[in-house]
């Protein structure tokens, strides 16, 4: 595996709509592979493939999720780590992600490996029924809430070349003109 360069904004690249996936071969899932190290190694919780340069319909996503172990702890009141919200691994690989189905309304404080150093609040549904396929090209559909559900939704954003500044508010976004100005010239 190897890491992959995160191309940043203003790269215009970032602005493509990707094709959907239609062969599900060893260069997909290497792809997918080293998307996943590239997104542990950077400290992201999603990462899609145009992203690193491919126009293609892939993401991964990790958000992580309790352990049980810890949950376990929790019963038992003179364990220390009771209160602790340890989360381990979930790794998810999504190819032609779609959403079926999205309701109700949340806000989180976003940040995105394509644009470092700006995070602002970005209102997405707070609920998605979400069909893909995974490495193998096997069906499976996901109902997501929380942070799995907010990622999908920006990491899909990243399919139709959209960033998630383009989601703020007019006001919002020339607040940030210059720190976006400063990410241009790196
Ligand atoms: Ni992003």
């Amino acid at each position: 595996m190897s890491i992959l360069k995160v191309l940043t904004y203003p790269n215009p690249i970032l602005k493509t709509k990707s094709e959907p996936v239609t062969k599900f071969n060893q260069e997909l899932k290497k792809l997918l592979a080293d998307m996943t190290e590239t997104m542990y190694q950077k400290d992201g919780v999603g990462l899609a493939a145009i992203q690193v340069g491919k126009p293609i319909r892939a993401m991964v996503i990790d958000v992580g999720k309790p352990d049980p172990a810890a949950l376990l702890a929790a019963t038992d009141s003179n364990n220390p780590n009771s209160k602790s919200q340890k989360l381990i691994p979930n790794l998810v690989k999504f190819v032609n992600p779609e959403i079926l189905e999205a309701e109700g309304e949340t806000k989180y404080n976003e940040g995105c490996l394509s644009v470092p150093e700006i995070h602002e609040t970005v209102v997405r549904s707070a609920k998605v029924k979400v069909k893909a396929q995974n490495e193998k090209g096997e069906e499976f559909i996901i109902d997501a809430d929380g942070l799995l559900a907010i990622c999908i939704q920006h990491e899909l954003d990243h399919l139709e070349g959209i960033l998630f500044i383009e989601r703020l508010s007019r006001l919002k976004r020339e607040l940030l003109k210059s720190k976006l100005k400063k990410l241009g010239k790196k």
